[in-house]
């Protein structure tokens, strides 16, 4: 089998980088017919008769516009000994980001430099990049070689640079080839205007270079989808990021750590015995396991369950860092919050010196820092798997990609093991002899919340259950009194009610709670600790309807600015997306029974 190989391009602006991959494509004559005239013609518009090979790569009319590249394109061709992608990456500073995303996905990197330049500031962040992001192989081309009459000795001083540049790290193979993208000298057939070089030309060393893809020895799947085509086949699918394994194998499921045997394997729509690293897979167990989205199946005891690590992190957003809010974490196929605890120390890209004084991290910065997830996650070492040892973090409001990291070490539990306690949540709940829930009451101040939820509460001990109501204020007066109104500080309230709702409900009682919780994160974030006993009402009163009920004065206040952050007048409510139950209605006693009838099944044992 002919095999792939994914290489990520980088230079800075103006290096050469898309004239050099248009020009491989050209020479090779793996140009479609109609893209090579489209090429040509472009070219002749724009400089009479020369063909501007850099055409053919920026694809987007933007781009050309701005004459930079500015996302990560994918370029397919073929020669006779390998199928290869080209990860084209921006040279613009302004596009680091993608060029982290385009290095966790390749096989090898082609670094770019403008022999008229030499080294430059972002040749160095953009092998930092690579490095952090695991590539092993590299080709640095020394492009431009004809401006300066393809002199050696300039070529081997900037060689010696580079060398410098690599000394300190780890990689497998490094390969420096002096070219000039436009003339085509050593592009696809060694230049005659270069003697004295006497490597290959690029295009050859791509064909013959051997890297080595980890392919690891244990089996790990990151859970994309659960496939439930009819109530026969439950199968669990993704992409094997490790190892191979066979029918009759034993895995255990991340984070639950319940184990089971492989049923049945299929690698596409075809049943086998046997998948690999590599490959998209489907496979059914021989025991219902709980298993979603973001579990992981392994025999890899390097695999750990835990919810803090330590990282590399390339910081991309434009908004500085902030230490102890909330961030949206992508690692294999999870996908939650973290926070991010404490910063290290940075990294100066030039120097590598880590610096432990600085007051904040800004944009490009690489740091050194300790995550905390919010729920344990199964996560390994980078070193050791690139899939599960890899993240990005996104920022919650702008949903920009605020940076990538790769995991150091995991960071033990602080030595805090779970207690098991002989009592059981079943057993508790057969002395009370109910179905604990938790119903969770979302809405602006003033939607009717308290109201409500004081009514069920009465409603429900009248009918012979056990609750508990916490109440916003309450329980802002005592437990929570640490916490302001700002997005962060409402994610904690939530966080630490969701926890104790769960207590309440091990304990067996019912509980109510009325809190605004008005971001869509705060909802699920609480779906996600409480678990199925979550039952979420939204009151959807409008915001003029609550003002006019306002006997505390708070919107008033608000209105005249004079209370900050207030939820529906300075700070965001979020509808939520799939309440259990809307309740628009005036009359308070009317909704709690409605309530009451909506829940009374489910809470009977
Ligand atoms: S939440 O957003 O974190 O869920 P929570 O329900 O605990 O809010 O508290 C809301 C109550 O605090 C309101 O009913 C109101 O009485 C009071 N409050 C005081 N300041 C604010 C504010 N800035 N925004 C919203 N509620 C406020």
């Amino acid at each position: 089998m002919i095999d792939q190989l994914k290489i990520l391009t980088c230079g800075s602006v103006d290096d050469g980088k898309s004239t050099l991959i248009g020009h491989l494509l050209y020479d090779s004559k793996l140009l479609y017919i109609d893209q090579e005239k489209t090429l040509e013609l472009d070219s002749k518009i724009k400089d009479g008769k020369k063909i501007d090979y850099a055409l053919l790569l920026d694809g987007l009319d933007e781009e050309r516009e701005q004459g930079i590249t500015i996302d990560v394109s994918y370029r397919y061709f073929n020669t006779k000994k390998r199928n290869f992608i080209v990860l084209d990456c921006p040279g613009h500073e302004e596009y680091t980001r993608n060029m982290a995303v385009g290095a966790s996905k390749a096989d090898l990197a082609i670094l770019l430099i403008d022999i008229t330049k030499g080294v430059q500031i972002q040749t160095k962040r953009h092998f930092k990049i690579c490095m952090m992001m695991g590539i092993k192989d590299y080709i640095v081309v020394v492009n431009k070689m004809d401006l300066v009459d393809y002199d050696k000795r300039i070529f081997d001083n900037i060689k010696k640079k580079i060398q410098n540049l690599f000394e300190n790290y780890q990689y497998s193979s490094l390969n420096i080839i002096p070219i000039s993208a436009t003339i085509g000298d050593n592009i696809t057939i060694k230049s005659n205007n270069m003697k004295w070089y006497n490597g290959t030309s690029l295009m050859q060393y791509l064909e013959d270079i051997q890297v080595n893809k980890k392919i690891g020895e244990k089996f790990i799947i990151p859970i994309q989808r659960v496939c439930r085509p009819n109530q026969f086949f439950r199968g669990f699918q993704g992409n094997v990021t490790s190892g191979s394994i066979e029918v009759g194998d034993i895995i255990t499921c991340l984070p639950s750590e319940e184990s089971a045997h492989v049923e049945r394997l299929y690698n596409l729509d075809k049943e086998v015995t046997k998948v690999h690293y590599g490959e998209a897979v489907t496979l059914t167990l021989d025991k219902e396991i709980d298993i979603s989205r973001g579990c992981v199946l392994t025999n890899d005891n390097n695999v750990y369950v835990t919810n803090s690590f330590n990282v590399t992190m390339l910081w991309m957003d434009e908004e500085k860092l902030k230490i102890d809010s909330a961030y949206y974490i992508n690692l294999g196929t999870v996908s939650t919050l973290c926070y991010i605890r404490k910063v290290n120390y940075k990294i100066d890209i030039d120097t590598e010196e880590k610096i432990i004084d600085f007051e904040k991290v800004c944009k490009n910065e690489i740091i050194n820092c300790d995550l905390e997830v919010l729920e344990k996650i199964a996560v390994s070492e980078f070193k050791h798997n690139k899939s599960l040892g890899s993240l990005i973090l996104i920022n919650r409001l702008t949903h920009v990609t605020s940076s990538c990291a790769t995991v150091n070490k995991i960071l033990e539990n602080k030595n805090l093991f779970y207690q098991s306690i002989s009592i059981s949540s079943e057993e508790r709940k057969k002395t009370l002899c109910q179905n604990p829930i938790t119903v969770w009451f979302t809405g602006l101040s003033c939607s009717g919340k308290s109201t409500i939820a004081n009514e069920l509460d009465k409603i429900l001990n009248l009918n012979g259950f056990h609750t508990m109501l916490l109440d916003g204020d309450n329980i802002r007066l005592g437990l929570n009194r640490d916490l302001s109104f700002s997005d962060d500080d409402r994610i904690e309230n939530i966080r630490r009610i969701a926890e104790v709702a769960k207590l309440m409900n091990e304990a067996g009682l019912i509980c109510i709670t009325a809190f605004i919780s008005p971001l869509e994160i705060n909802r699920k974030m609480a779906k996600k600790i409480i678990g199925d006993k979550f039952f979420l009402i939204y009151l959807n009163t409008p915001l003029e309807e609550c003002e006019k009920r306002d006997k505390k004065g708070l919107y008033k206040k608000a209105r005249k600015n004079i209370i900050r952050d207030f939820t529906g007048i300075n700070s965001v409510f979020e509808e939520p997306l799939n309440p259990d139950l809307i309740l628009n209605n005036n009359d308070y006693q009317e909704c709690a029974k409605k309530i009451f009838e909506k829940i009374k099944e489910k809470i009977k044992l």
